[in-house]
């Protein structure tokens, strides 16, 4: 029980704990076992989070189904930028198979990017050691660029710099092959802003992946005003090919995910700023099934990052920005990186106050959970993605959003809007208009 409870609440995923019980009652019995097993079954089998888990499978299913419509399976990728997630990228796509050449501007990258995949080549394939060297391999430093002319589609995932980025389009484009895809994995530069530097701008298209890069399963498929809709079925069919589920996304600040995931982010922030103990924050989250609290999220992903997503999408959206964020990063408390941020680490670990309390922890949860439905829906009115479903899909499968929840918008539906829409109004009354409904509310 102690084991399972590590993975799963017993108020979020009763089966296991039913099977345990099973066993304990009647192990000895194998007749009755099975007859008891057969109730058990089908009592859980009706319960809310059967019924949504059965939901978010046929969402996974949608999204493998994307990328169907063009065969597109590259010869060779070349990946620019040797970093946390270009080495990432590069490892995993050697990883399904594909040849690829991955350069950086600084060799000591290279020789990092090379020893963090070996570790990924040995978790993967434990001791078998033809198909380590295999994929060792597939996959050559390339500190010149060489690759660049024999790749079918680039991965860029160099500084997010609007300059830096542009500077090596342009340097780049005249060696890349008539008909291969640029693909950027920025997270927060607008894709039109990049394309310009083209002479094809249709051939530039966003691959988002998630860090770390080999357990997130989703990558945002991002459609730039000028890309090309076949590019776009390609990137698709690429995300499918190197098994992710890729989720076409417009082009629109923060695109989905990390849009979604910055309200409740700053709602979080903004709670500590208000003296809630961070892990309070983080327990409420994870009480609602979050698989990370957002303030040790913020830590992990670094507050400098942090921040400067948040800027970007607070002068898109009019998302109010909590000063204690500026406050930690003007301090060079960055997080796990830099060993301290909202929490100490130790050894990459937090340290929480298992003492710390608060007097209305509801409060907490609402204020984060309402600020994340708020969002989906903002996201739903806007288009961001084609359905609702691709909405929950991508919340799921992007931040590991509550599957036995069955998704944000399926949630507000679930749990009825009418409810969940007052909750917002007294919010509203107490803290303002960040909390103001969404005009798309209504009509869920
Ligand atoms: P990083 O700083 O770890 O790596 C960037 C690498 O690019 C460095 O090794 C640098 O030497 C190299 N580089 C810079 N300019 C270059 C050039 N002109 N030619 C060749 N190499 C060059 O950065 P990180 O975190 O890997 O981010 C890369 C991109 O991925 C950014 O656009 C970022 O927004 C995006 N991203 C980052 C995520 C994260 O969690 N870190 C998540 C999703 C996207």
């Amino acid at each position: 029980r102690k084991q399972v409870s590590r993975k799963a609440k017993q108020a979020h995923y009763p089966a296991p704990y039913h099977l345990i019980d099973l066993w304990q009652r009647h192990a000895d019995n194998p007749e009755r076992m099975l007859r008891e097993e057969a109730i058990s079954v089908a009592k859980l089998a009706t319960t809310p989070t059967a019924k949504n888990l059965v939901r978010v499978y046929f969402l996974q299913e949608q999204l493998k189904s994307q990328g169907k419509q063009l065969a597109f399976d590259p010869g060779h990728v070349h990946v620019i930028g040797g970093g946390i997630m270009g080495g990432d990228i590069a490892s995993w796509c050697a990883i399904q198979g594909y040849s690829v050449t991955v350069q950086d501007q600084e060799p000591a990258r290279l020789a990092q990017t090379f020893k963090r995949a070996q570790a990924s080549f040995k978790k993967k394939y434990k001791r078998d050691r033809r198909a380590i060297i295999a994929a060792g391999d597939r996959l050559m430093p390339d500190h010149n660029g060489y690759g660049v002319s024999r790749a079918d589609i680039i991965i860029e995932a160099i500084f997010e710099d609007v300059d830096v980025k542009r500077a090596l389009y342009q340097e780049i484009e005249p060696r890349m092959k008539a008909g291969a895809i640029l693909a950027t994995n920025t997270s927060s530069i607008r894709l039109e802003d990049l394309s310009s530097s083209l002479n094809k701008p249709g051939r530039l298209v966003g691959l988002h992946f998630f860090n770390p890069v080999a357990k997130m399963p989703l990558v945002e498929i991002i459609r730039g005003n000028e890309t090309d809709d076949a590019v776009v079925q390609q990137a698709l069919a690429f995300g499918r090919n190197i098994s992710k589920l890729p989720l076409e996304v417009k082009s629109s600040p923060g695109f989905l995910v990390n849009r979604i995931l910055m309200p409740y982010l700053l709602e979080a922030v903004t709670m500590v700023g208000e003296g809630v103990p961070p892990e309070v924050v983080d327990k409420a989250a994870t009480d609602f099934g979050m698989p990370m609290g957002p303030i040790e999220l913020a830590d992990t992903v670094g507050l400098d990052i942090c921040k400067s997503v948040a800027e970007i999408l607070s002068a898109a959206l009019d998302m109010p920005m909590p000063d204690n964020l500026d406050d930690m990063a003007a301090a060079n408390k960055l997080g796990k990186k830099s060993g301290e941020g909202f929490y100490t680490y130790k050894n990459g670990r937090p340290q929480k106050n298992k003492a710390a309390r608060y007097a209305d922890t509801g409060k907490v949860q609402d204020r984060l959970v309402m600020r994340l439905l708020n969002e989906a829906t903002a996201c739903l009115r806007e288009g961001i993605v084609a359905s609702d479903d691709l909405i929950d899909a991508g919340v799921i499968f992007g931040t590991g959003f509550a599957p036995f929840r069955g998704g944000p918008i399926h949630y507000v539906r679930e749990t009825g809007k009418q409810k969940l829409g007052d909750r917002m109004n007294q919010l509203r009354l107490e803290y303002g208009d960040r909390f103001a409904l969404d005009t798309a509310w209504a009509g869920l």
